[in-house]
């Protein structure tokens, strides 16, 4: 069997199983930040991905995954889960304790002993399964919230291994994260890596003061002596940590904003809205971590006091669907969809609809279209980790001229300083600077979006993981020459 020499491990593979009404199935790209960052570098790598496709319950052969913009191509190492797992490990644990956890509980999280329990089993079969591929030595580069117990167990199969994690997510503070009953085992999990990565500075001095106040140990210049554990065999070693911001194949998205086909698309995008004067854009994961109610709040707002109008103005709002079947995100689901057709309902004439509401993802191609299309793109999340949509909306449009509009509690507003920052939970703030944005003049406009692509060109996704894993390699060295 083959052996690779560097392995990625997340909880979603860059493809989703898909089955029609008709029963025919095929693969279609999942959403998310994840899957954007990673699929160029892993295509240029022809390493091996394990994850998980989507559907519970099905076995599938690894099978080798054609790249998407690059050409390249990497090998797919299906886990299959249960649909007990799928409700327990998935929508349970890491979508309705962790994820509501890490984003400053702006959902109630959950706690639920059989949830964890579940968490554990899958995470050690993620492992097993890197285990049994990586070849000596390897590098292994395990990704996001759903994995977190997966480098210590992977330390333990494979001492000689170069381990590195990424988290996604925000860390939390830690009067929240001290709030989870697991809190100990998750930074033991953490710690069996030899660097741990995180989106914002913020987040590493979370996890170090996390790691400090639970476990008692100290960290000197992001480095933590973890001790040997004699119960499981792991010896002592070095873990790393710091803050590695992601972003996006950032040439990839200004091919597509000077792709002649997608101009057209964007003009004709505009032409059947009947050519409004400004268009405003929303692109989110239907989550409640986005702040897509206060967005509309603030946009309805707008319209009922005469600010904006119908006539000359348009909100493209898409909202991509994701994890359906939980609770929180059914009732977010239905809020928003009552105050869209509340606002289009009280605005909207015939043919000009207040607000252009699509329940549905897009391919990437049709997406750069929707940036190029829209004057102003509306980020307003209430906590992000990154934040790749405003990332791609600025390396798309290079004539210089959109504007953003970006939530200060995303992790892109830490690099995107000439964006127009906001508070998404101050309304009033927010309206204003949505009319600002309008009113924006075009030089202003291009002086801030230029500013913004600099950044965004220099800053690409390949930059982000040659860093991450050439410090991943140097810290493996010196562990595995022993402390
Ligand atoms: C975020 C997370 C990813 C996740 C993605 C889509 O970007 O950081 O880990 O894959 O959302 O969510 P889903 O639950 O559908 O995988």
């Amino acid at each position: 069997a083959d052996r690779f020499d560097l392995v990625v491990v997340s909880n979603r593979l860059p493809v989703d199983r898909t089955v029609g009404p008709d029963g025919t199935s095929g693969w279609r790209r999942s959403p998310g930040g994840l899957v954007t960052a990673l699929e160029p570098v892993m295509e240029l790598s022809h390493g091996a991905w394990v994850g998980w496709p989507g559907v519970p319950d099905q076995e599938f052969e690894p099978f080798v995954a054609q790249g998407g913009s690059r050409g390249g191509s990497f090998h797919v190492f299906p886990v299959s889960l249960s649909e007990q797992e799928l409700e327990r490990y998935y929508e349970g644990f890491s979508n309705a304790t962790l994820w509501p956890l890490y984003h400053d509980v702006i959902a109630q999280p959950l706690y639920h002993r059989v949830w964890w329990e579940s968490y554990r089993s899958v995470n050690g079969r993620f492992a097993e399964r890197v285990a049994e591929i990586a070849a000596p030595g390897a590098t292994v580069w395990v990704q996001d919230y759903q994995l977190q117990l997966v480098p210590r167990i992977l330390r333990r199969l494979r001492p000689d291994l170069a381990i590195g994690f990424f988290d996604h997510i925000p860390f939390p503070p830690y009067g929240l994260f001290a709030q989870l009953p697991w809190r100990r085992q998750i930074l033991e999990g953490l710690l069996g890596a030899d660097l741990i990565g995180f989106q914002r500075a913020e987040d590493a001095r979370n996890f170090s003061r996390a790691v400090r106040s639970l476990l008692g140990l100290s960290s000197r210049r992001g480095t933590i002596e973890v001790p040997a554990d004699p119960e499981s065999g792991m010896g002592a070693h070095l873990a790393v940590f710091d803050d590695y911001p992601i972003s996006i194949d950032a040439h990839e998205f200004e091919q597509l904003g000077r792709d002649p086909e997608i101009r057209e698309r964007a003009r004709r995008i505009r032409h059947d809205l009947g050519d409004p004067h400004r268009v405003l854009l929303g692109i989110d994961r239907l989550d409640y971590t986005k702040g897509i109610r206060h967005r509309l709040k603030a946009y309805g707002e707008l319209l009922d006091e005469g600010r904006v109008h119908v006539e000359d103005t348009t909100l493209i709002q898409i909202a991509v669907p994701s994890r359906e079947r939980v609770e929180t995100y059914r009732r977010l689901r239905d809020d928003i969809e009552l105050t869209v057709a509340r606002i289009n309902g009280d605005h909207s004439v015939i043919g000009r609809p207040a607000i252009q509401y699509l329940h549905r993802s897009f391919p990437r191609r049709e997406m750069a279209a929707f940036y190029l299309a829209a004057d102003i793109l509306l980020v307003t999340a209430l906590r992000d980790g990154m934040n790749l949509v405003a990332k791609e909306f600025v390396a798309t449009h290079v004539d210089n001229d959109g504007v953003l509009v970006l939530s200060e509690f995303a992790g892109a507003s830490d690099e995107l300083k000439t964006a127009l920052l906001i508070n998404p939970h101050d309304i009033d703030g927010l309206k204003d600077t949505i009319v600002q944005a309008m009113e924006m003049s075009p030089a202003e406009v291009s002086r801030r979006m230029r500013a913004m692509r600099r950044r965004v060109s220099e800053d690409d996704v390949e930059r982000w993981s040659d860093a991450f894993l050439a410090r991943l390699r140097a810290v493996s060295d010196d562990n595995r020459q022993g402390l």
